[in-house]
């Protein structure tokens, strides 16, 4: 079962996804997907209603940016990693793997 379709995704516009327990920010740009965790390892903030610069996407809360490939923190305040899923594209269906 995919879990999305590829043009519900708006290149640039992170969407909030729930799967098997996790709350997965799942974000398109150009012809790729990236799925990272939602909540940022800050606080409690939802990363999906963040701003998307280059790969990485911003905290709207404080700010902090993570890599989208990596799930790396770049910029402060947060510095915890957050993970990230596979995202596997087949034609239309977008499917995020935990
Ligand atoms: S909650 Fe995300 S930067 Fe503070």
């Amino acid at each position: 079962m995919p879990d999305l379709y590829l043009d519900q995704l708006e290149s640039g516009r992170p969407l909030k996804l729930e799967k098997d327990g996790k709350t997965i920010c799942v974000t398109r740009i150009g012809h790729e997907v990236f799925a990272i965790d939602d909540t940022c390892s800050h606080s409690e903030a939802s990363l999906s209603e963040g701003e998307i610069v280059d790969f990485k996407i911003q905290c709207w809360l404080h700010g902090a940016e993570f890599d989208l490939r990596t799930g790396e923190a770049v910029t402060l305040p947060a510095n915890i990693a957050l993970a990230t899923y596979p995202v596997k594209i087949q034609a239309n269906l977008v499917t995020v793997e935990i």
